[in-house]
């Protein structure tokens, strides 16, 4: 039989593990880590001697106290040292939150990403919050969000189903940046039944016009499966790896696909995706084994 007093230890050592558990949950992992997930592959038909490093942030999220503009600064020197020959932002800098103690607003957020530095630029995706928090642009069903107006403002390339040619070493490679696919929520207000995409993944690679390799930008993960093999490399964040990832598997994944693409390097049928654990919280300011990453991969 157990005494009360072990009873009342075995209570309170619960407890106290449970605390802390929750406060390194809360606190410690989405605050005060920051990782480098890299990723190293030579996809199918890459062109031999294009050798880039892509360096890559999701899903900031900028909001008080868990993404100030100071935070995002920190982040984007860590980023520009690691020798990137292009940096990469794969959407979602609003908030998506309320549990915060103020918002960032979107000058400010984008005058601290306007740090960012890489020889061959920065180039930047929205994501289904920057679309989500513009009432403006949810009532137009299209256009332009103010994350779009402000990551232009301070000469970041934003591209909307927009593909563009760049090159390393005079080698060509290709970026395409699709439109967000959960772009226009549904609504009474807004009179639309369901959520509409405005992603447009035929349009965008139809402006590839050489054979030089395409590294294909989307916010969520789940265009993935319509993904030609034409295009070497999928980036994606959005999942945030579920923000709660236990040996491998993360529960709760906001995609149709559940576990399928939260996170890190998949190969299907000889294609390639790599989604990030992104930077920020969505819905609540928690992540557990997915600490805030930027990503790294080096192609070639
Ligand atoms: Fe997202």
């Amino acid at each position: 039989m157990i005494s009360r007093r072990g009873f009342m230890k075995l209570v309170g050592g619960g407890f106290t593990s449970f605390a802390a558990l929750g406060g390194y949950a809360l606190a410690v992992e989405p605050l005060g880590r920051l990782s480098i997930a890299r990723y190293q592959m030579t996809p199918p038909a890459w062109t031999p001697g294009l050798k880039l490093r892509l360096v890559a942030l999701a899903d900031l999220h900028a909001c008080e106290p868990w993404m100030s503009a100071d935070r995002i600064v920190s982040i984007c020197k860590r980023a520009n040292s690691l020798g990137g020959d292009v940096t990469l932002l794969l959407g979602d800098y609003a908030s998506g939150m309320n549990f915060v103690t103020r918002y960032v607003h979107s000058s400010e957020w984008s005058k601290a990403l306007s740090t960012l530095q890489a020889p061959l630029g920065v180039h930047a995706v929205m994501g289904n919050h920057d679309w989500w928090e513009d009432r403006t642009a949810q009532k137009n069903g299209g256009g332009e969000t103010f994350a779009h107006r402000a990551l232009a403002g301070v000469g970041i390339e934003v591209h909307s189903n927009r593909a563009i040619r760049l090159e390393k070493d005079g080698f060509g490679f290709w970026l395409a940046g699709l439109e967000d696919q959960l772009a226009l929520r549904p609504g009474k207000i807004w009179n639309r039944r369901r959520m509409i995409g405005l992603d447009d993944l035929g349009g965008t690679l139809s402006q590839v016009t050489d054979e030089a390799p395409v590294i294909l930008l989307a916010h969520e993960p789940d265009i993935f499966p319509k993904v030609p093999s034409r295009v070497s490399l999928t980036l994606s964040g959005h999942t945030h790896g579920g923000q709660v990832r236990l040996a491998g598997y993360s529960p709760v994944v906001p995609s149709r696909f559940g576990d399928r693409y939260a996170y890190g390097h998949i190969v299907e049928d000889d294609r390639n995706l790599i989604v990030s654990g992104g930077l920020g919280c969505s819905v609540a300011p928690i992540r557990f084994g997915v600490p805030p990453e930027i990503v790294v991969v080096d192609l070639g």
